[in-house]
């Protein structure tokens, strides 16, 4: 007989046999009947299985606890109690493993968040963790599906890289040197000559770099790759392992990257609507009351546009105490970009035209000499979700901002190439995954949207 799904035998009509394979929820009954809620991760919803003990080997069914891995077979019924529409009779049950009831960390409802990271290996049996994950699935395979019916290549770029001219943050080393005995140069400092690349290399932070060597070539691409970031940032919002979705398109400004970012999240989130109900559902009911209002929000509204400068101005003239300091020229932190969103302009918004000196050396530079053409777009609760620029394409202002900034323009010859070479204009963005997901699910630290969250201090599982 043909294993199904739960999620395919709920939705389909009684009077037929059929086998289920999952996890024990809950076993509730007496002495002689019992009802087990199972679960197979096909959806958040658990079919109800019925069995008459008195037909069943007794020390099998001793067996039969919460977390124990079971089959069964049986007649597919309509069902008497309420909360489902079809339950199993139980003809047959194959007990695969047990759960020691004694043991078993997951025994009860209700674990904090903070518990079910400590046992991250086993939380994705919660029904928090199926719909963060469903969820997750669904976003990813929204991603490929958008970019590809728009005609845009998927570019797998490096993970460990040789350059790090990006500056988005601290890099992570990879090595085969013996770390208990590093060869030194002259000069004191590690000599990566006979490491195994032959220079020093990192994971890296961002595919941008490579990806715009795709975009001025085949037009359009994505990249959908880990990014590692070893700063020391331990919020609610940043991992140090996250994934970033990195379109890049040739003969794209700065206004058409808006609006590809615009209509891409807007997109996703009506994905989620879509194709998630049952677990936004859950969602919206236990962790966030406002859930769904809010995703229905974001896709049915236009964002704002507005330049960093409004925003600053915007900022100044509240009355709001600021932990961190507002002024022209220096970097929004997550409480301005919230009050933004979630005060003042009650939508997203997308900021432009920041201050050059505190935006990547690739960002287009502006006629008044003190601004780029970067972008970031800000959501409620979130923040930054997504930064961007339209890319300076003009070879001489490159390299003097550049020498500016103190990047080595001969390490980056090959990027240089494609200003030298057909050089266009061309932007592009970066989606946090995780920030996107944190959005979408409600949930409230980017550590339960992850399967395993890599942050300052925590690389167990
Ligand atoms: O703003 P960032 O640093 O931009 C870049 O890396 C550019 N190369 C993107 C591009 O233009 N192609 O990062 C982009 C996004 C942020 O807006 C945020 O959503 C997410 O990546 N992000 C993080 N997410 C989780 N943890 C962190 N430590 C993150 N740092 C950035
Ligand atoms: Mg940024």
């Amino acid at each position: 007989m043909q294993r199904e799904k739960v999620k395919q035998v709920l939705a389909s009509e009684s009077g037929r046999e059929v086998l289920v394979k999952g996890w024990v929820r809950t076993r509730r009954g007496n002495k002689n009947i019992s009802f087990i809620a199972l679960n197979d991760g096909s959806t958040i919803d658990n079919i109800q299985v019925v069995a008459d003990n008195g037909s069943f080997d007794a020390e099998m069914m001793k067996g039969v606890t919460t977390g124990s891995a079971i089959g069964v077979r049986g007649s597919l019924v309509e069902s008497q109690g309420k909360g489902q529409s079809v339950e199993i009779i139980a003809g047959e049950i194959i007990l695969y493993g047990t759960a020691d009831p004694e043991k078993y960390p997951l025994q009860k409802k209700g674990h904090s968040m903070e518990f079910l990271r400590d046992i991250a290996h086993l939380r994705f049996r919660t029904n928090t963790f199926g719909a963060v994950m469903r969820i997750r699935h669904a976003m990813a395979y929204a991603v490929h599906h958008y970019f590809n019916t728009k005609g845009y290549y998927h570019l797998h770029t490096p993970i460990i890289t040789g350059s790090d001219a990006e500056g988005a943050g601290e890099m992570f080393s990879v090595t085969t040197l013996d770390l208990a005995n590093m060869p030194k140069g002259k000069d004191g400092k590690v000599d990566f000559s006979s490491d195994f690349f032959g220079k020093h290399t990192k994971l890296t932070v961002s595919g941008q770099l490579e990806g715009e060597l795709g975009a001025l070539a085949l037009g359009e691409i994505y990249t959908f790759g880990p990014t590692f970031r070893a700063e020391n940032s331990n919020t609610p919002r940043h991992l140090a392992e996250f994934w970033m979705i990195e379109p890049e398109m040739a003969f794209y400004d700065i206004n058409d990257n808006m609006d590809l970012a615009e209509d891409f999240t807007r997109y996703l989130i009506r994905y989620a609507l879509d194709n998630c109900s049952a677990d936004l559902a859950f969602l919206n009911e236990m962790v966030d009351k406002d859930l769904l209002e809010r995703l229905r929000f974001v896709a049915d509204n236009d964002f704002i546009r507005t330049t960093y400068t409004a925003a600053v101005e915007i900022l100044e003239k509240s009355d709001r105490k600021w932990e961190f300091p507002v002024g022209w020229g220096r970097d929004l932190q997550a409480e301005h970009e919230r009050y933004l969103v979630e005060e003042h302009f009650k939508r997203p918004v997308i900021l432009t035209d920041y201050p050059r000196d505190i935006k990547a050396f690739y960002m287009k530079q502006n006629d008044d000499g003190k601004t780029v053409r970067g972008m970031d777009v800000l959501f409620p609760r979130i923040g930054e979700i997504i930064g961007g620029s339209q890319r300076e394409e003009v070879m001489e202002k490159l390299e003097e901002r550049m020498e500016e900034m103190g990047i080595p323009a001969e390490e980056m010859w090959w990027y240089l190439d494609t200003r030298r070479f057909g050089t266009a204009p061309h932007s592009g963005f970066g989606l946090g995954f995780e920030r996107l997901i944190l959005f979408v699910t409600g949930m409230s630290n980017i550590r339960d949207v992850i399967p395993f969250p890599r942050t300052p201090r925590n690389a167990e599982f």
